[in-house]
Order: C-alpha cells, then structure tokens, then sequence
C-alpha cells in the first residue's frame, strides 16, 4: 500500500525565486517562508549561498537569513555548492545546507563551473566541515531523467552519482527532475534502481518540476515505491536559470490535494497554502501556475 504520511519538503524560496526575472524586496521574501512556516510545511528552504552573479535573484541571502528563524522548529535549509557558501551559511547561522551535484557533464559545468567528477572535491570538505559544525546536509542530484544538452540519462549514471554524494555523509538525496521530462514508469525504474544498489528508501526525496505536466503522476509512481519526502514548491513556481526549458516545480498545494484524497497525512493546511501563494503571485504580478490555487484562491 501507499505510505501513511509524507514529508513536504518546500522549495518555494528557493527553487520557486531564484528563476523570477523581477528581484523580490527581502522583506516579501522574508514573509512569504514565514506564511509557509505558519500553513504546516514541516521545512522550507529558505534561499541559497551561491555566488550572487550567478543568480542574482538570491543575492539578498545573508540579509533573508538575519531576518528568519534559523534556530525554530521548522528547519530553514539553504543551498551551498562550495567552501565559499558554506562560510557564508555559517556565518548567517544556518543549521540545515544543501549541496547540489549534477548526474550530467553538461549540466555540471554550466551550474557549478565544475565537471561530472571534481564536483565531489568541490563538495567534500563542504560536507566534512558542515558535518562537523553539526548542521544537517541533504545532497540534490540534478537532470536525472533527461538533460537538456545530453538528452536521455543512463539510470546507472544517475545511481552512481547519488550513491557518491551520500557518501560524502548526506543524511537524505533528493531526485532532481530539473527539466519535467520524468514519466511515471522511468520514476519506478530510478527507484529501483537506488533500491538494488543499497540505497534505502528512506533517505530518498523527489524533485519534480512540471514541465510536461508529469509531475503529479510522477509523485504517485514514487509514493507507489515507499517514497515519503517530496519537494514541492508553493503554488508552482520554480526552475532554473542554467537549466534551458526548466519550469516550475511540482505546486505544493496539487500534491496537498492528492494527498488529502488519498488520505495521507502530512500536516499542511491548504487554505493557508493558497492564501501565501495567492499572496506571492500579486507581488510577482502574474497568475499562480498551480491548477488547485487558481481553482481554490479567491473563491
Ligand atoms: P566560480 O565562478 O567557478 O567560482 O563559480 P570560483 O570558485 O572560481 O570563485 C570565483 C569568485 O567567486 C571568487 O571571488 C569567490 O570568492 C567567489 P574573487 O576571489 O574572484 O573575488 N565565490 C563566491 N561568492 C559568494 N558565494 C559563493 C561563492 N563561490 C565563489 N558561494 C559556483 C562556482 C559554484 C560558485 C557558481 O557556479 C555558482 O554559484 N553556481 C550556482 C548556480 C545555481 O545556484 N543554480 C541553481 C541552483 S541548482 C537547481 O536549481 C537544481 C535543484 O533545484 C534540483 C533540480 O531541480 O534538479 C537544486
Ligand atoms: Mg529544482
């Protein structure tokens, strides 16, 4: 059967700014993760310590960072891809990082300037130290279904870069589906593929985006294998900027109304959900892409 309950694991922030043209204040940004915080998300990734030429749109990180809870309940995780970023997250007083590495060539080099093997020298020591200062680390793996440059991914490409990156002591690996191009049959065979290498199912997460609308079908594949943290982002939006076609993320609130449906527990209320999504998309002055926003805000 499907599991009882999930974890939501929220990227809005994060994952859903970084890819906006317009520059949000940091004051928005500081209260929209407080409207997730008090709609029930269990975490939410605030922001990223990447460098701010890179993605201009998280510049403002040690600023957001002041103005959050770090040390509360619902933990803040924020990305970091090098020493750099991590000396940047420590000093902001995080708790909770984010290494992301890349199952393609291309794709490491065009988002970390690095390549398929000296990402993990770049992200080792990130790790040993965060480690050590006693933060929490999850490692994302990215173009795991598809790359934009290279197409098709071999799963045992996939398998290997993640095994490596949870290796290096992150305690969960998230599946990135960068570019939406994930069916729910390939989502299975990944799963699986994790699975007979070792990898419990536990220390699994997805990232799907929704580029061919996949993503919902594809979060119910997954939960169909025992998957329980899913990434989603409040009300759908998301990509990113050195991923060509890459597009909003999975909407929290199409997965709250899945899940509720299906009766599995996960603690978010969905009319606060909507309310902050319905909030953030005023100021970025466009409608929400999530369909269950759009049916449910302004009712
Ligand atoms: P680089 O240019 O190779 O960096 O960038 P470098 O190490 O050569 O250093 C050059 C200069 O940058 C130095 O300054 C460094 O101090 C500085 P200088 O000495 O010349 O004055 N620098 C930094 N400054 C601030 N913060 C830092 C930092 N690092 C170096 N962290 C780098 C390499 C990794 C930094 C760059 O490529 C980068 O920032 N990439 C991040 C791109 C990004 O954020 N992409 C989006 C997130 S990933 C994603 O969205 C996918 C995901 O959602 C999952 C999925 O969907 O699949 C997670
Ligand atoms: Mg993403």
């Amino acid at each position: 059967g499907l599991p009882a309950r999930v974890t939501i694991y929220e990227v809005g922030p994060r994952d859903g700014l970084q890819n906006e043209s317009a520059i949000v204040p940091v004051e928005v940004k500081a209260e929209f993760v407080r409207r997730l915080v008090d709609a029930g998300l269990p975490i939410v990734e605030a922001t990223s310590f990447v460098h701010p030429k890179w993605v201009p749109q998280l510049a403002d990180a040690a600023d957001l960072a002041a103005r959050l809870d770090l040390e509360g309940a619902v933990p803040l995780p924020v990305l970091v891809p090098n020493e750099r970023g991590l000396d940047r997250a420590l000093e902001a007083g995080s708790k909770h990082i984010a290494i992301f590495g890349s199952a393609t060539q291309t794709f490491a080099e065009r988002n970390l300037n690095s390549d398929l093997e000296t990402q993990f020298a770049m992200f080792e020591p990130v790790v040993s130290r965060a480690l050590a200062e006693g933060l929490d680390v999850r490692a994302y793996v990215s173009m795991c279904f598809g790359d934009p440059w290279e197409g098709a991914v071999p799963i045992d490409q996939v398998v290997r870069v993640g095994k490596r990156l949870l290796d290096l002591g992150a305690s969960q690996l998230s599946i990135g589906d960068t570019i939406g191009v994930a069916t729910a049959g390939h989502v299975g065979a990944l799963i699986d593929a994790f699975g007979s290498a070792g990898v419990d199912v536990d220390r699994l997460a997805m990232h799907f985006h929704d580029t061919y609308g996949q993503a919902l079908a594809n979060a119910y594949a997954a939960l169909g294998k025992g998957i329980t943290t899913f990434d989603a982002s409040a009300g759908g939006l998301g990509g990113c900027p050195y991923a060509k076609s890459a597009t909003g993320n999975l909407a929290t609130e199409d997965l709250v109304w899945m899940l509720d449906g299906l009766g599995i527990e996960h603690g978010v209320d969905l009319d606060a959900m909507v309310e902050a999504s319905a909030w953030m998309a005023k100021h970025l002055g466009r409608p929400s892409p999530s369909a269950v926003v759009r049916a449910l805000a302004d009712r």
